[in-house]
């Protein structure tokens, strides 16, 4: 069986993409597929942030080939798990459920770290670099709880 995953932030250029890069490097694409979105449509066909490019590169990840899109509906449908970066895409995402079922597979991604303190994932958009570096580290680490958890499905 193979786990469909799908990182989910505000315009799919800084987080999200991380997100997708990093699990991407520490799974097989045979058993976990792994795609990201944003909520709004501010960003569809653009590549990565150059910053999210560079904090990537830096850790051997290439992410230039990304580009981004809007999360549809349809998202629930090809998609097992669903990760929000933040509080604010989360309640987006689970306003655009259909069902119980929808809804079940969206979770916040720093609660696999930290659970149930539903803590944020900062939007490093307007921040400087350090901002970067700082969500590549949450992410590594929750990605690492994503890959223990997928083994045990
Ligand atoms: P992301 O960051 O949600 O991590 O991709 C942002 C990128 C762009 C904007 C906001 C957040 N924006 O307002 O254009």
């Amino acid at each position: 069986m193979q786990v469909k995953v799908l990182m989910v932030c505000l315009g799919n250029i800084c987080r999200s993409p991380l997100a997708e890069g990093i699990l991407k490097s520490k799974v097989n694409p045979e058993n976990v597929f792994v795609d990201s979105a944003g909520t709004s449509n501010y960003h569809i066909g653009s590549k990565p942030d150059p910053r999210s490019i560079e904090i990537a590169a830096k850790y051997n990840i290439d992410i230039t080939d990304q580009r981004g899109r809007q999360f549809t509906q349809k998202d629930f449908d090809d998609f097992d798990l669903i990760f929000a970066m933040d509080n604010s895409n989360y309640f987006n995402i689970i306003q655009q459920a259909r069902s119980e079922a929808d809804r079940a597979k969206v979770h916040l991604i720093l609660n696999k770290i930290a659970p149930d303190e539903n803590m944020d994932v900062p939007d490093p958009y307007y921040g400087g670099a350090t901002g970067f570096e700082n969500v590549y580290k949450m992410l590594d680490k929750a990605t690492d709880v994503i890959v223990r958890d997928i083994s045990k499905l």
